[in-house]
């Protein structure tokens, strides 16, 4: 394994900010995540493990040892006449999973087309879209707990998945490297209600196909009218999350804004669209300190030419003060930061 030194974070994080990284190395084994933990311990270093680094912003320099998770598997376990069940190496690039499950005709993650990064990352911050989630279809996963320094297995409860959260965004619970994931597929495809975007461009385009392969031609379209490619403009996909308020805020503010969009959440709560609240808040397209709301979708920031990871928060605390000024609520960043 090859120690790479003061790499830049920018090259590794799709939001293209921070300082340097201490050390950097790729591992492809389980051994070898064994061993990249000793280098760190040895020295004193912490570590941490990125995916393909679109959820995480990096503000400054890393002092410790980064690990690229690389590790890959793609095996079918079980098969009944309704399911069949995959288990994923973490390493494995998120995207073609989702092409060949839909391949083999499987439901479940179709949804979930065109999210970057890789299989490994999707339960940390339970990813979602379009009416799927990750936490849905999870049946289990196989994780490295450094505390015990054995591997072990974690289901779904154990994971304690919530709205874009999960045990493994806690840093004080965050002593897991996920090795591989486990997915239970479906035979039987997606059936109506849908997500409210994904049913007006199948009514648009008059498709009444349900099956994986369809709904994976339908989500890049839409995800490509309001999501970057990050290939050309630096971003984190949405930059906050979509606030869950109590039934008696959202009532409220529904008095003062009767088309805000809302959606019930457990627990007498009301999920918000930190979206909407941007955009009505006149932010769509502001831009400060080299970072700016991206035009198509108010709930993504992208980095246009910010210096520093100075330059993020001074924008991120405007946006969330003028939100804050105008609807009472403090918006939460959705992609982690990496620690310093
Ligand atoms: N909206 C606006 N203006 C905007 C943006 C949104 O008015 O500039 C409104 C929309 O019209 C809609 C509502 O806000 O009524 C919600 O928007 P949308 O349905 O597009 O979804 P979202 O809340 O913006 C979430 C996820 C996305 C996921 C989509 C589709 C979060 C933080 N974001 O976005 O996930 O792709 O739903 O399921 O939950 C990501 O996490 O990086 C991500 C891209």
């Amino acid at each position: 394994m090859q120690y790479l030194e003061n790499i830049p974070l920018s090259t590794l994080t799709t939001m293209r900010l921070g300082g340097l990284a201490r050390y950097v190395v790729k591992i492809t084994a389980t051994e070898d995540l064994k061993q990249a933990i000793q280098f760190a311990e040895e020295r004193g270093l912490p570590w941490f493990v990125l995916g393909g680094g679109s959820n995480v912003v990096a503000l400054g320099d890393y002092r410790g040892l980064i690990i690229l998770n690389r590790i890959t598997a793609f095996k079918k376990l079980r098969e009944d006449s309704d399911t069949a069940t995959y288990q994923i190496g973490a390493g494995e690039v998120w995207d073609s999973v989702v092409e060949r499950l839909v391949q083999a005709g499987l439901s479940g993650v179709e949804a979930m087309s065109g999210i970057p990064g890789f299989a490994g990352s999707t339960p940390i911050q339970n990813v979602g879209a379009y009416g799927q989630e990750i936490a849905d279809t999870l049946v289990e996963l196989s994780a490295f707990d450094s505390s015990s320094q054995r591997l072990v297995t974690l289901s779904p409860d154990d994971c304690a998945f919530t709205y874009r959260n999960s045990i493994f965004k806690n840093p004080e619970t965050r002593h897991h490297v996920i090795v591989s994931i486990t997915l239970r597929l479906s035979k039987i495809p997606m059936q109506p209600p849908f997500y409210p975007s994904l049913q007006q461009y199948l009514t648009d385009h008059q498709l009444t196909d349900y099956s994986p392969a369809q709904i994976r031609a339908a989500v890049p379209a839409i995800r490509a009218e309001r999501l970057p490619d990050l290939n050309y403009l630096a971003s984190a996909g949405s930059f906050f999350k979509n606030p869950i308020v109590q039934a008696s805020v959202a009532y409220e503010l529904l008095r003062r804004f009767p088309d805000m969009p809302h959606w019930e959440a457990p627990g007498q709560q009301f999920k918000l669209a930190a979206g909407w609240l941007i955009d009505q808040a006149g932010l769509r397209s502001y831009s400060a300190h080299g970072l700016q709301i991206y035009p198509h979708n108010a709930l993504v920031v992208t980095n246009i030419s910010a210096q520093s990871g100075e330059d993020l928060l001074l924008f991120k605390s405007e946006v969330v003060a003028v939100v804050r000024e105008m609807f009472g609520i403090t918006l939460e960043q959705e992609p982690e930061t990496l620690p310093s």
